[in-house]
């Protein structure tokens, strides 16, 4: 006697299970393997994976009124983006003409600050609407859970108004709300680094009330390391978890801060040493790798003035990559969404620019955006892969393998999408 499913996506052409522990898949070798069943079958009750595996075991044990047709397709997990500022008002694309011409370059902090006072000039009612749209690109896109940091508040009030409306926000994507503490310096003029910081410190109590984790920025544009601890630091008594802005303009201390707050996550990395690495994989951090900013900051491009070309910024991501792997902790990819360095919603966009840029493998930037990216929010015991009894967060998508998602780019790959079980997505074609 066959058990009921709530539905089942049958006869999928492949399906990828991005299967490991709970803690995330680290090391060379063991990210190499990606398990991928062919003609597979997942079966749902509840808003959870019930069976798993080829459509003729599952079907031997399941059935539905409800299966669903995943022929010539592939099936996967939803995606996972561990990093974003989903609430800001403005755009910066005047600016990104500029450096891309080479015409009159703009500095990242000039560029921050314009964003902030659109963003603390706009309304509740704005913000909310544009991070609406937004949370709808990025489900069609594949997104089921999201990080969303503030930042470009920039001060203590500011921040707070736009952690609550992120945590006021309803969506079928899971967000996670971070409080970014420390992004970069206020501008001398409109206080000082020790009155921000103070500012900051307090905040952080009614803070604690509504994100799950604080961030704070160690880089030679941000803070130093004593500043990021004595946030963190309060941040941890207060119960909230530690994200890390870490290293993406030179090496600022980023790892030694994330090893010593335990954080969950330091994103970005680009200066980050080898013993970094290595400290931040015995410390249990996640190691977050942002392939869209490198592209988008048009890094690994040569510069280019006044008609000659110069040196690329940033050639070495690809060792960089290769580092963080190596050290043999666990590695994620996000987009960092923003409207400075990363104008990107998509996740799908982010595992095609690992490869292309980052020289990672098909099965390496699969987990990384999956299981590794849920591990870094402390989520990877209930998403992140398609394993009987975790959350139906899943995808299927208009191609048929997992290594098609990432060789075709620039278009919506994703058909359809479930959150918890319910269809949340589907996406036009
Ligand atoms: O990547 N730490 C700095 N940069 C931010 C975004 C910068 C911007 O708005 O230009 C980030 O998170
Ligand atoms: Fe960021």
């Amino acid at each position: 006697m066959r058990q009921t499913a709530d539905f089942i996506l049958v006869h999928a052409h492949e399906l990828v299970t991005c299967k490991g522990p709970a803690s995330g898949t680290a090391g060379a070798e063991v990210l190499n393997q990606l398990e991928t069943i062919a003609d597979g079958a997942v079966a749902v009750v509840g808003g959870n994976i019930v069976a798993v595996g080829s459509s003729e075991q599952v079907l031997a044990q399941w059935e539905s009124r409800q299966c669903i047709d995943a022929r010539g397709r592939l099936v996967s997990p939803g995606l996972v983006d561990p990093h974003s500022h989903l609430l800001f008002s403005g755009n910066r694309y005047a600016e990104y003409e500029s450096r891309v011409t080479g015409q009159a370059p703009v500095g990242i902090e000039g560029g921050i600050h314009f964003s902030v006072s659109r963003t603390r000039s706009a309304s509740d009612a704005e913000l909310v609407e544009q991070a609406r749209t937004d949370l709808d690109v990025m489900l069609a896109h594949g997104t089921t859970t999201l990080e969303a940091k503030t930042g470009y508040g920039l001060d203590a009030q500011a921040e707070l108004r736009l952690l609550r409306l992120t945590a006021g926000l309803q969506h079928a994507i899971e967000i996670v709300p971070t409080f970014l503490a420390l992004h970069v310096p206020p501008p001398p003029q409109e206080k000082s680094r020790g009155d921000f910081i103070a500012e900051m410190l307090a905040a952080l109590p009614e803070a604690a009330v509504y994100a799950e984790y604080c961030d704070v920025t160690a880089d030679p544009i941000g803070f130093t390391v004593d500043e990021c601890l004595s946030v963190g630091a309060r941040a941890r008594e207060l119960g909230m978890g530690i994200r890390v802005h870490a290293d993406q303009t030179g090496d600022g201390g980023g790892a030694l801060v994330a090893c010593q707050l335990q954080a969950a996550g330091a994103d970005h990395l680009d200066y980050t040493s080898e013993a970094g690495f290595r400290s931040m994989a015995e410390a249990g951090t996640v190691a977050t790798l942002l392939p869209s900013v490198t592209y988008h900051m048009c890094e690994m491009t040569p510069r280019i003035h006044k008609g000659s070309l110069g040196a690329a910024d940033k050639p070495f991501m690809p060792l960089l990559a290769r580092r963080a792997v190596d050290a043999g902790g666990v590695v994620a990819l996000s987009t960092d969404y923003n409207p400075g360095t990363s104008p990107t919603p998509s996740m799908q966009a982010v595992m095609q620019l690992a490869a292309r840029l980052f020289r990672l493998s098909y099965a390496e930037i699969w987990h990384m955006c999956t299981l590794n990216a849920a591990a870094s929010l402390n989520r990877g015991h209930d998403r992140g892969s398609i394993e009987v009894g975790k959350r139906a967060d899943l995808l299927l998508w208009k191609v048929a393998t997992h290594g098609m998602a990432i060789n075709r780019f620039g278009y919506n790959m994703v058909d359809r999408v479930w959150v918890e079980g319910r269809a949340a997505a589907t996406v036009p074609a």
